[in-house]
């Protein structure tokens, strides 16, 4: 993607501005140069935000897998494409070449449709960070199948919701699954969940752990037996750009969770793009993203948009804290990652550790660096760019949504220059604003707001799976003609933006709106403060009144809790102003979060304002004894 490797300021602004005058010509000449199609297309786009429709690259025909995999063969077939780090630091990493890759993909694709898969089928996914899990991505889109993958660590109950859902015929999974210390029996969970399925014919199951399990006859099969006898070759079905590619769940504020559905020219096409340009890929390089697979960012950034480019991607079984907390430092010494992108939960897990288990290890190879998944606060930005950038490496703090396939907002590492907890600008071919409560756009700034996208990209999602009125109603309602995100933003005086957190999460106080992320990061800066959570409460006089929920950092325990109140709102009133301060801090052990990190404030807001008996969904809980914790020590 060597044209738009954009490198200077006056690029991007120049590339920006084509990409919005002309968006078809723009995305039209990306598509024709760096991909491979059957057929091209009759239309670049055509939309109508109202219905909402939206096709890319209407008429042409490709498949996915052959632009990830078959055009790499002859310039890099000996490429490493997956490098896989296992969760035992003893056990030998696997170093996968695309020859490997598409042998790999081609035997397993042959067993799915062996098993009765076609073209249009949905498969769910739920295996751990192994290689299978990426291989059995691929195949489905070999074979035109429709994946689904369930993050492993959701419960049998989300699982079992999902494949109703989505009607799926198929699961793979496998026996077991390493965090760390421990072993987690996936099979079960499987089996349990399968018991409220009927859609389900098959189950192929990956041995990983080595855990005892159940065979149903005639329904589940060891996956490897069937791989050795497959024949190594698969002639990939040819799709339309606008045929499903993938489904992934996301959940909803209330309710279930939405299977956000993605098609497959534009798809590939935003998330090549976008990954070639915010991580200034080369050749060489090794990259490395350690979100599950079973997230949309893995999906884009561990998957398709690297493989797209002919990127070597590590996949990490492990966690960050085992064997201890300088497993990440240790990787990235190991297989000198130069591009590294993670979420703020874990940079402030591990920045609240000792830092020798940063410094003991060469970072010296890390050129670029990355966030997602929810604003990053101050104090983790700093310690990300001080300690494991050594400040030597562009942070890019990417904005982006299961719903938006690809990274709306970033800077472009080299030119666009970083600004702590702010996204920036948009990528080319984003039209971001910002809208006021009446529904008008806010122009000028500075300037605060909620932030919708005016134009199409290639990589929206298309419809939530079999409710496309919900698809409606959640995205394309709010603002007339526009796409709602349900973020919040400020933009600054050049036109950076930050994210402020969902708008659900707003609270106003007195009349005055105020975002979580800014009150948070002020509590956050306090030196004995680890984390915190603030949602409104009723209150007579002000409307809402601030709650916060507060974890101290170890150093903190010991200091008098009143003391540390008045210190607190203190710095709230200095870096925000008395209105924000807190009428009432709760010391707590842990916050409640869902398996991706993000804070559940609904169950928050519930406890603050004294409805325990109606916490709604907590299936998707990482911590759900912390819920119990927070209850009985409620103020
Ligand atoms: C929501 C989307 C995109 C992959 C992971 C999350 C929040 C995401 C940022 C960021 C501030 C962020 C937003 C967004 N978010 N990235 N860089 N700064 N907030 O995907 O689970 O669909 O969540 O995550 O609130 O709407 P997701």
């Amino acid at each position: 993607m060597s044209n738009y490797h954009i490198k200077r300021l006056e690029e991007y602004f120049q590339v920006y501005r084509k990409s919005v005058r002309y968006p078809e010509i723009f995305w039209e000449e990306i598509a024709e140069e760096h991909f491979v199609w059957r057929k091209k297309w009759d239309s670049v786009l055509e939309w109508d935000f109202t219905k909402p429709e939206i096709k890319w690259f209407d008429g042409a025909k490709l498949n996915i897998t052959e632009n990830c995999i078959d055009r790499h063969l002859q310039i890099r077939g000996d490429k490493t494409a997956i490098l896989f780090e296992p969760n035992d630091p003893n056990e030998e990493a696997q170093h996968i070449t695309y020859r490997e890759l598409h042998d790999q993909v081609c035997r397993m694709a042959n067993v799915l449709k062996d098993k009765g898969i076609q073209k249009g089928d949905r498969v769910v996914i739920y295996l751990p960070m192994v290689p299978e899990l990426a291989i059995s991505v691929l195949a489905c889109a070999r074979i035109g199948a429709i994946h689904s993958v369930v993050f492993a660590g959701f419960s049998s109950t989300a699982l079992a919701t999902r494949i109703v859902d989505c009607g799926a015929k198929m699961v793979l999974t496998s026996d077991g699954s390493y965090r760390g210390k421990k072993i987690l029996d996936l099979k079960s969970i499987v089996d349990e969940g399968l018991q409220e399925c009927p859609s389900i014919e098959s189950v192929l199951v990956v041995k990983r752990t080595g855990t005892p399990v159940e065979m149903v006859e005639n329904r589940d099969y060891w996956l490897a037996p069937l791989m050795e006898s497959a024949y190594s070759d698969c002639v990939p079905e040819i799709m339309e750009a606008e045929d499903p590619l993938f489904i992934l769940y996301t959940s909803g504020s209330t309710g279930k969770p939405k299977g956000m559905m993605h098609t497959t020219a534009g798809y590939m096409v935003y998330t090549a793009f976008t990954f070639k340009n915010v991580f200034q890929y080369r050749e060489d390089d090794i990259y490395w993203c350690t979100a599950d697979i079973g997230w949309i960012t893995g999906h884009s950034y561990i998957v398709y948009g690297p493989l797209a480019n002919g990127a070597t991607t590590v996949m990490f079984e492990g966690v960050p804290s085992y064997p201890d907390y300088g497993r990440f430092w240790e990787i990235v010494q190991k297989h000198k990652i130069n591009q590294f992108y993670t979420a703020p939960t874990a940079i402030r897990a591990l920045a609240k550790e000792n830092l020798d288990f940063v410094t003991k290890y060469d970072l010296s190879s890390l050129k670029v660096l990355g966030t997602v998944g929810e604003p990053i606060n101050e104090e983790a930005w700093h310690w990300y760019n001080d300690h494991v950038g050594e400040k030597n490496c562009p942070i890019v703090d990417t904005w982006w949504q299961t719903e938006t396939g690809g990274i709306l907002i970033s800077p472009v590492p080299f030119s666009t220059p970083t600004k702590p907890t702010y996204a920036t600008l948009p990528m080319p071919g984003i039209q971001p604003t910002l809208m006021d409560e009446t529904g008008t756009e806010i122009k000028g700034n500075p300037a605060d707001g909620r932030l919708c996208i005016k134009f199409p990209w290639p990589s929206i999602a298309r419809t939530i799976w079999g409710n496309h009125q919900r698809y409606k109603d959640t995205y394309f309602s709010a603002y007339e003609g526009k796409y709602f995100t349900g973020d919040g933003a400020l933009r600054d005086e050049v036109g950076y933006y930050r994210i402020t957190g969902r708008v659900d999460d707003v609270i106003i106080v007195s009349g005055h709106n105020l975002g979580t992320a800014p009150i948070e990061d002020a509590i956050n800066e306090h030196p004995a403060v680890a984390e915190s959570a603030i949602v409104g409460f009723p209150h007579d006089i002000k409307g809402n009144a601030l709650y916060g929920y507060i974890i101290l950092k170890e150093t903190g325990e010991s200091r008098d809790r009143s003391n540390l109140s008045k210190e607190i709102n203190e710095q709230i009133a200095n870096k925000i102003g008395p209105i924000a301060k807190l009428d009432k801090i709760q010391f707590v052990p842990g916050l409640p979060k869902t398996r991706s990190g993000k804070i559940m404030r609904r169950i928050l807001r519930k406890i603050a304002s004294n409805e325990m008996g109606n916490l709604g969904d907590t299936s998707t809980l990482l911590n759900p004894e912390v819920v119990d914790q927070i209850i009985e020590e409620r103020l």
